[in-house]
This record gives structure tokens, sequence and C-alpha cells, in this order.
């Protein structure tokens, strides 16, 4: 497990191996935040596309407060997907703390974009981390959508 400390007082991002029992618990958190707000299960496709991703969880001193997802979809590019903070610990700056870590984990690792499909109502959190709105708008889950990219440097986010 890679630990990456955040830039809030005790947080840190860790890196949590797919089907072990910090996934499950990670996973319980999405569920909580992403799907069953809107009333959805999850589907046989996310728990394939879980098995080839990598899973990122923040913790704030040792509990697991926030999510990500990261796919590789080329050379130097990944995409982020699954990003929550729980409910009772959001607009406290930890979505930024996640976002920060992760991006500065990949860059590290000679990532130079990142994209996301963002919810059309949080793609206000997206452009305060410098992300760029690009496209149309989609549906994906039943709701708008935009694809957000962003340019990293390495040894941390641009
Ligand atoms: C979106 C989410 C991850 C943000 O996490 P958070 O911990 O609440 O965000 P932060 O407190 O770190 O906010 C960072 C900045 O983004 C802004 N921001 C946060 N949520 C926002 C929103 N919904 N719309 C516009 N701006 C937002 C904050 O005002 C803050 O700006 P500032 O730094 O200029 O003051 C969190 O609210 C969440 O999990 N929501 C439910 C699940 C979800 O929609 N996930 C995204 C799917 S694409």
């Amino acid at each position: 497990m890679s630990t990456f400390s955040g830039s809030i007082e005790g947080c840190e991002l860790r890196e949590i191996p797919v089907e072990s029992f910090g996934y499950q618990e990670l996973r319980r958190l999405r569920f909580a935040e992403l799907r069953k707000p809107l009333g959805l299960e999850w589907t046989k496709a996310e728990g394939e596309a879980d098995r080839l991703d990598r899973h990122f969880g923040l913790y704030l001193e040792g509990l697991p407060v926030g999510t990500v997802v990261v796919a590789a979809i080329g050379s130097g590019l990944a995409k982020l997907r699954q990003i929550a903070v729980s409910k009772a610990e959001q607009g406290r700056g930890l979505g930024r703390c996640l976002m920060d870590a992760v991006e500065s984990l990949l860059a590290g690792e000679g990532v130079t974009q990142v994209e996301l499909h963002a919810r059309l109502e949080v793609a206000g959190f997206y452009d305060s981390l410098g992300y760029r709105r690009q496209g149309e708008l989609f549906e994906e889950i039943g709701i708008p959508h935009v694809k957000m990219v962003k340019s990293l440097k390495r040894g941390g986010s641009a």
C-alpha cells in the first residue's frame, strides 16, 4: 500500500488493493455518495471496471473520508472517476486535498494530463481546482455531465 500525505493535517491518500477490506469500505462510501442519492445500484460493468482500475482512499486520522478511482487511458494520460467525500466531511477542504494528493502522485509517475466526467452540478468544484471544461454536455447515469481536463507538471499539478 502506498501512502501520500495530504495538505490537511492528519490527512493521507492511500492506494488500496481491489477486493481488499479497504476496497469494500471505499465502495460503501462511493455507494452512499454517488449511487444511493440517485436511486441506483452498481452495474456489472462497473464491477468489471473496478477490477482493472486503481483505488485510492483519503483517510483522516485513519478513517476513510474520500475516494477516487484512477484508470490509465494512454501514455501520460489518466481518467479519474468515483470522486467523493463523505457527506459529513464535505465543505472543509477535503475534496481539494483528495484531488491535490492524487494529482501529485500521478504527476510523479509521469502522468501529464488527467480527465474526468464531472456531474454538471459539481463542475464548479473542478473549476476551482484548475480543470477546464471541454466539449458539449452529455448524459451519464441519467444526469448531465461535462468532460473536464487538467494538465499536470512533473512533481506537482499545474
Ligand atoms: C464534490 C465533492 C467531492 C467536493 O468535496 P468537498 O470536500 O466538499 O470540497 P472542498 O471543501 O474541498 O471544496 C474545494 C473548493 O471547491 C468548491 N466547491 C465544493 N463543492 C462545490 C460545488 N458543488 N460547486 C461549486 N464549488 C464547489 C469549494 O467552495 C471550494 O472552493 P474554494 O477552495 O475556492 O473555497 C463533494 O461535495 C462530494 O463528494 N459530493 C457528492 C459526490 C459528487 O458529486 N462527486 C463528484 C462526482 S463528479
